[in-house]
């Protein structure tokens, strides 16, 4: 019997979390579903954000689900007090989820609600290899008076393993991987470089390469984002990038994620935006990335393709058929796209 943790987490992240699960049971309906508070909310019940037992929990998990943490209730500069994104970061972590896999594919039904104009969005199919647990966000941390830093440490090894994944994913897409670094400036980017270059002229001499700086990929991004297929870049690159990628769907409400490891571990699976505290509780958070994350699940942690892709076109012709929450530019709320997917299934 296939068993998943779910973490709903904070803001909409229940709102969001509920539907998702119900959807996953049309498909397996002997699903073990197991929930545990995370983020903030397990800040206030437990007095932090990721508890031995809920990580015990997701260990033994074939997947993990999770909506979304933090919120201004918990925003804190105090470097001592607990935040909610502890509680992600650790997990990341802890699970060894060092890929980060953030698809974007904008909808035809959705090409005018995105910021950029059609011609330039048309036909983009990309996909965001970023790196989860190495990089500037796990360096050692400073603070004094008057003082602070962050350090940026890569292994050589960490490295090998992202850009294998970055490869293998271009194998099975367009053949082709942007590597963005930041060469011309840190040591971290040209060991970065010198890596992925190496590991591609033995590993992977059919894929094309070409690397790209990260401030002209910002610039890339939106002024051709249909050359690109896979781009793969360390984490806090990945971070801002992936953000900036998300619009070109239209809303940042669309894009989903999957976070692996190396080993028979569970992933992790979860929507790139936040938890969208200004319109918790009030029923319209749009919930298609967070279905669109559940279908990652099923692919990537259930092994379940054909369902997968089922989940993912319901979503498609839901759109099609017009279903527009908020963020999109229309009025459907929570439960009504839910219906209009289910509608389609
Ligand atoms: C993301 C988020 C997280 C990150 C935050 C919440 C810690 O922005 O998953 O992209 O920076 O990795
Ligand atoms: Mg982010």
């Amino acid at each position: 019997m296939p068993r998943i943790v779910t973490l709903p987490g904070d803001g909409i992240g229940p709102e969001i979390c509920a539907p998702a699960v119900a959807i996953l049971q049309r498909f397996v309906p002997d699903l073990e579903v197991e929930e545990h508070v995370f983020g903030g909310a397990s800040i206030d019940a437990h007095g932090t954000a990721l508890t031995d037992d809920t990580l015990a929990a997701c260990r033994g998990a074939d997947a993990v689900l999770l909506a979304a943490v933090g919120g201004p209730k918990w925003d804190t500069t105090d470097p001592d007090a607990p935040r909610p994104e502890q509680g992600l970061l650790g997990l990341r972590k802890a699970l060894g989820l060092y890929a980060n896999l953030r698809p974007v594919r904008p909808l035809p039904a959705l090409y005018d609600a995105s910021p950029l104009r059609r011609e330039r969005i048309e036909g983009t199919d990309l996909l965001v290899v970023r790196e989860l647990t190495g990089g500037i966000y796990f360096g050692e941390k400073t603070r004094t008076a008057d003082s602070a830093s962050d350090l940026c440490l890569y292994t050589v090894a960490e490295v090998e393993r992202i850009a294998r994944t970055a490869f293998l994913a271009a194998r099975g897409r367009r053949n082709k991987v942007s590597s963005v670094d930041k060469a011309n400036v840190l040591e971290t980017s040209r060991q970065w470089r010198e890596v992925v270059h190496r590991i591609h002229a033995q590993e992977f001499p059919d894929v094309e390469l070409e690397d790209v700086l990260v401030d002209n990929a910002a610039m890339q991004l939106v002024a051709r984002p249909s050359d690109f297929d896979v781009i793969v870049t360390e984490n806090l690159f990945g971070d801002i990038l992936s953000d900036e990628a998300a619009m070109i769907t239209g809303s940042i409400g669309m894009l989903p994620s999957a976070s692996l490891g190396d080993d028979a571990g569970p992933g992790l699976f979860e929507p790139v935006h936040g938890s969208a505290p200004d319109i918790a509780g009030t029923g319209v958070a749009n919930p298609l990335a967070m279905f669109l994350s559940a279908a990652m699940l099923l692919r990537h942690g259930l092994a379940m393709d054909n369902e997968a892709a089922a989940l993912e076109s319901a979503v498609d012709r839901a759109l099609d058929a017009g279903l527009r929450t908020p963020d999109l530019g229309g009025s459907a709320g929570t439960a009504e796209a839910t219906d209009a997917v289910l509608a389609h299934l």
